[in-house]
């Protein structure tokens, strides 16, 4: 049928000239049957129109969604909006009051006949807007609206959850996970689906099996009770005809230190294949035991058919931070390259039990490099630092002594914006980041302060000085000129962007720790007033950088990759972003995804320093067209044809980028000159 459809185009029903999906559509292949922008022509591509949201930086990473002929976004304040998709031109505009700011990824869309619904995630709440009007659905949930922190059999103000992918739909269900906070307090991450209609909660599936339940066992016997997360944040796929959503999640709350977690912590770290219809589990693939390295799947799923033996298999492929590639056969969870398993280090830290060995891929062969050695190092401060640090590959548990090399780093490996298939090829597209990160561990010593509160809940991410990452993580050093207790205060309950809230905090303690952080006191608190201090905090996420702010390891930084899932091997693979100052292709980190199209192209933006959207030879990897955008295109692109005519969009915002570079909130459509 698809060949049919090539040789056809004209054939082409109107969803295929859409992109109703978050990932192109419920397999999340990112790919496009239009074929007008083709490798012949590409290089001509201009500017069509642009939709500036005039709300400046924001890191959305939203990839919109085309139906019929509206694009629907959001801006970098989390307005929902809808244009005419051919001249970028603004048909309406939705403000839930609840506004945002940090990534949202996109929306969801349903229709049943009249009933056409936009569904829209506002930090916890999820809005069903009409799509024709912008108009609140007042039947849906309370006024419209349903709060995903409750249902949880925890205190609902309490908990943190906001949904930075958008859910999946499946009949009439919206299928979500969430973003949760990655160190205790943090709710479980059930996976749950609401009726589209209604909002009425119709299943829930426990991450964290409660007593009785398949996976239970491998937790302490009431850890479902206090600890949280092993939640799916980066989104799923539906396998339509079968009923079979597949959900990634990531590691168990807190993510580094897990005494409290002994076990392998089913279902942390799994690719979990539910029913659809009543969220049962069907099978479950789990990739790291016992996670002390936040190696969460940080990619959407991608359901692929493979050629095996001269069968056609229906499998699902699940690219990982480490820069592995799973596939498994889409029905019974077979893997389809063999799994090998491995041997790994005891942890030194005391209350820790790492897990003894992992399971790894035979192939394909890892899209990044997977241990630090000192041949790859990069100028004097590498090899002066390299000394300094333990750098063993993956699962070496983290020390309180020296930092651990994680290679590749936090951020991956592969990232958010998933893989792209070509069902013409068999080839998989995934864009990884190839930098090493090193971390470790302190102990928390006795007792709570305003400062120990600080080190283990914000510290982490603003640094033990409180000097924060620019532009991402923003410095709090002479915050009180800016800030008073109550909007800290505020702040701190609520979190902000990429900032978790955290509700649960005492009273108490949210004094100590808004003296400490205003003033530098460090009052002290009793063991009472403080219940939840870990042993052993994390030392902070280090990239592995020199002074002037580039990786200490040889490039390639960052690369795009085609895999055959055919054979497991690599058709190419090429460097990938540049620093513009550099002058040379070294690859570079970059966030967000490529799609796809019948008309031969890869089509991808991501790259965080030189603002390019690129178009690729789709067989070889060959450069045919780029353009540089206002600011960085951090988010994944669409493709779509209204009146005749293919369009490709992507938002820029620079959202990745250093704080010097250009950042916007700025919806860019390509089309060929008419
Ligand atoms: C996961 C990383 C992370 C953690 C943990 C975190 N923050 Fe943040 N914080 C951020 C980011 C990112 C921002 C910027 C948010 C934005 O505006 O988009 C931010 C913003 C802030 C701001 C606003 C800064 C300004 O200039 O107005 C304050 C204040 C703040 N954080 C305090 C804290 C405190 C106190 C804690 C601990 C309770 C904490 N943060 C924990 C990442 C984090």
């Amino acid at each position: 049928m698809m060949k049919f459809l090539f040789l056809f185009p004209f054939l082409l029903s109107a969803a295929d000239r859409d992109w109703p999906t978050y990932g192109g559509g419920p397999e999340g292949m990112r790919y496009s049957l239009l074929t007008q922008i083709d490798r012949s022509n590409v290089a001509k591509l201009q500017v069509a129109w642009t939709f500036d949201t005039g709300e400046g930086r924001g890191d959305m990473q939203t990839q919109p969604i085309v139906v019929g002929n509206v694009l629907y976004g959001l801006t970098p304040k989390y307005r929902l909006f809808a244009l005419d998709a051919a001249t970028g031109k603004e048909l309406w505009r939705f403000d839930s009051g609840v506004g945002g700011r940090g990534p949202n990824r996109g929306l969801v869309y349903w229709a049943d006949g009249k009933d056409r619904r936009i569904f829209t995630a506002m930090q916890s709440f999820i809005y069903a807007v009409d799509a024709q009007t912008g108009k609140v659905v007042e039947g849906f949930g309370n006024g419209g609206r349903i709060d995903v922190r409750e249902n949880l059999d925890r205190p609902a103000e309490k908990q943190s959850i906001v949904l930075t992918t958008p859910g999946i739909i499946y009949k009439d269900l919206l299928i979500v996970g969430g973003r949760l906070p990655e160190s205790l307090p943090s709710p479980p991450g059930d996976i749950r689906a609401y009726d589209v209609r209604t909002g009425r909660l119709r299943w829930q599936f426990h991450t964290i099996p409660r007593p009785g339940e398949f996976g239970y066992d491998t937790w302490p016997k009431d850890a479902w009770t206090y600890t949280g997360s092993a939640n799916c944040w980066a989104g799923m796929a539906v396998d339509e005809r079968r009923g079979i959503v597949y959900a990634p999640t990531g590691s168990a709350a807190s993510d580094f230190y897990g005494a409290d977690r002994l076990g392998d912590n089913l279902f942390a770290n799994t690719l979990l294949a539910l029913d659809a219809n009543t969220g049962k589990r069907l099978w479950h693939f789990q990739a790291v035991k016992h996670d002390i390295w936040d190696r969460d799947f940080p990619s959407p799923p991608t359901l692929v058919t493979v050629t095996r033996g001269g069968k056609r298999v229906d499998a699902v492929a699940q690219t990982s931070k480490q820069g592995f590639v799973y596939l498994f056969d889409r029905v019974n969870g077979d893997p389809l390259f063999p799994l090998a398993s491995a041997r790994y280090p005891a942890s030194d830290v005391p209350g820790e039990v790492a897990a003894t060995t992992q399971v790894l891929p035979s192939k394909p062969a890892p899209f990044s490099r997977q241990t630090l050695t000192a041949d790859m190092l990069r100028g004097e401060w590498a090899k002066s630092q390299f000394a300094k640090i333990r750098s063993g590959g993956q699962f070496v548990p983290f020390g309180t002594e020296k930092e651990t090399v994680i290679f590749p780093g936090f951020d991956g490996g592969a990232e958010w914006g998933g893989s792209a298939f070509d069902p013409q090829t068999g080839l998989l597209y995934v864009n990884a980041n190839d930098i090493p990160w090193t971390a470790g561990l302190a102990e928390n010593k006795a007792g709570s302060s305003g400062r120990k509160i600080y080190l283990t809940s914000c510290g982490t991410c603003h640094g033990e000085q409180m000097a924060g990452s620019p532009p991402s993580i923003p410095s709090l050093i002479g915050l009180a000129e800016k800030r008073d207790v109550a909007s800290l205060s505020a702040i701190i309950r609520q979190g902000a962007g990429r900032m978790p809230g955290f509700p649960s905090l005492s009273s108490a303690e949210m004094d100590a720790l808004t003296r400490f952080v205003l003033n530098g006191e460090d009052k002290v608190l009793a063991a009472s007033e403080s219940p939840t201090s870990p042993k052993f905090r994390f030392t902070g996420y280090h990239r592995f950088l020199d002074p002037k702010g580039y990786p200490g390891v040889n490039p390639p930084w960052g690369t795009l990759n085609a895999i055959n899932l055919n054979t497991g091997e690599y058709a190419w693979r090429i460097p990938f972003g540049e620093y513009p100052e550099l002058g040379m292709n070294t690859g570079t980190e970059n966030y967000g995804g490529p799609l796809v199209t019948a008309g031969g192209l890869v089509f991808i933006a991501a790259t965080n320093f030189d603002r390019k959207m690129h178009a690729y030879d789709k067989r070889n990897g060959k450069l045919l067209w780029e353009s540089v955008l206002p600011a960085a295109g951090n988010a994944s692109p669409v493709t779509y044809q209204v009146g005749g005519r293919q369009y490709v969009v992507i938002f820029a915002t620079g959202g990745k980028a250093r704080a010097e570079e250009k950042a916007g909130g700025v919806y860019v459509a390509f089309a060929l000159p008419q």
